[in-house]
């Protein structure tokens, strides 16, 4: 199916002659002008996939913050803004509010095209993936997982949980480094309830109770369940009670995001377990590659979790003479995702805001996008009887 049949196309802008020339250059996708927000939801029936064009007009805070309701309310409508001019701070702001593209006003006809298919596309897929799988919820269950500390798990798991939240998925990250977890931190969200609460929500399959448990992080929508503040604590809960946490949210999230600590025991083997997707994290230094391959070995990790994982190569163009083919060779683990070695990260680390949505075009923010926007892609194929499969080498 083409385009235009796989999704609705309409454009929202107060200035007439704006909205007519948005609705020429968009002319092949049949886009459906309207001049307000207000006068769009009026006509919104159903949840169908929908890519709503907002013009110049719409490119300031209060057409902003019509974004983050519109995205909150219809997670179908994906939003491309059109700026007259496109500043960083702007840009941030719009895919904090749920904005899947933006662009500026001197770009060209073609640009703006496929700027609108791109998005489209997009929701058209998660649209057919709603449709095959409704009424059995069932979240997907991401961990970010390494052998070593230090590698940057927080900072894929915080910033893979974001990406996907801001752009419309029902998304809640769960702190499991039960000792040392620094999920709140990174993410500038008060710990006012941990697990320890959340292990009591799971005995009556409480989804209230544990709903309002959970933290939310502003910015992007995302939902916060914080390690415990004291690191005792982490003795008073089970690996079966983490996973009890862990099923319940899969009946209230379309995605549970799981930090994992950086040692080996029995709430991560279960964790492990539990997981649909391993996205095992290492950072381009011998040390790390080696205790990795070691850590692979001894655990059996292929055995545990084979088909799930996708490994992250962190820090992939730091200047150490390392090749990333001996680093597959090595793990026997092809890398699915590289994210650059940027000072992005670290100073997002230090503003407490994930550097998906402080600096989303930084090499390092692009990546872990993308890490983000390939479980959307492979989440509509899921639905798929034959999953995707992949064959794994015993490292070498
Ligand atoms: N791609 C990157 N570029 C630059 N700095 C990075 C990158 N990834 C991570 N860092 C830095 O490395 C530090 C450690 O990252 P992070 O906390 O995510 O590691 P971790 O694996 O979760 O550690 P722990 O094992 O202690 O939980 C971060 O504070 C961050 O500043
Ligand atoms: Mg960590």
């Amino acid at each position: 199916m083409s385009g235009p049949e796989r999704y609705r196309v309409v454009a929202v802008e107060p200035d007439e002659r704006f909205r007519t020339r948005l609705t020429i250059q968009l002319a092949g996708l049949a886009p459906a002008p309207f001049e307000s927000l207000e006068a769009l939801l009026e006509q919104l029936g159903g949840d169908d996939p929908m890519v709503v064009v907002f013009g110049p007009g719409l490119a300031n805070d209060t057409g902003l913050a019509h974004a983050q309701r519109l995205t909150r309310t219809h997670p179908m409508a994906g939003i491309v803004l059109l700026a007259e001019e496109l500043t960083l701070p702007l840009l941030q702001q719009a895919l904090r509010s749920g904005v899947r593209d933006a662009i500026g006003l001197e770009a060209d006809d073609a640009t703006l095209r496929q700027a609108v298919e791109r998005v489209g596309d997009a929701i058209a897929t998660i649209a057919t993936r709603s449709v095959g799988t409704e009424g059995a919820r069932r979240g997907r269950v991401i961990v970010a997982f390494s052998t070593k500390g230090g590698v940057g798990k927080s900072v894929v798991a915080t910033n893979t949980a974001s990406s996907l939240a801001s752009k419309g998925q029902r998304v809640v990250i769960v702190d499991s480094d039960l000792q040392f977890g620094d999920v709140a931190v990174l993410l500038s969200v008060p710990p006012l309830h941990t697990t320890v609460e959340a292990a009591g929500a799971i005995a009556g399959a409480d989804t209230q109770l544990m709903e309002g448990l959970l933290a939310t992080h502003e910015l992007s929508g995302l939902r916060v369940l914080p390690a415990p503040v004291e690191p005792s604590a982490a003795d008073q809960i089970t690996a079966q009670e983490m996973v009890g946490i862990v099923q319940l949210l899969r009946t209230m999230f379309d995605f549970i995001v799981i930090d994992l600590p950086p040692h080996f025991d029995d709430v991560v083997v279960a964790l492990l377990e539990e997981a649909d997707d391993v996205l095992l994290v290492a950072s381009m230094d011998i040390p790390s590659i080696k205790n990795l391959k070691v850590g692979i070995q001894t655990l059996d990790l292929l055995a545990l979790a084979g088909s799930k994982i996708r490994l992250v190569l962190n820090r992939a163009n730091a200047k150490v003479n390392l090749d990333i083919g001996d680093v597959e060779r090595a793990l026997g683990v092809p890398a699915d995702f590289r994210v650059p070695s940027d000072i992005s990260v670290p100073q997002a680390v230090n503003r407490g805001i994930p550097v998906v949505l402080d600096k989303p075009k930084s090499p390092a923010g692009a990546a872990l996008h993308a890490i983000a926007d390939s479980f959307l892609v492979s989440d509509a194929e899921s639905s798929d009887p034959e999953p995707r499969r992949r064959t794994w080498r015993r490292p070498e």
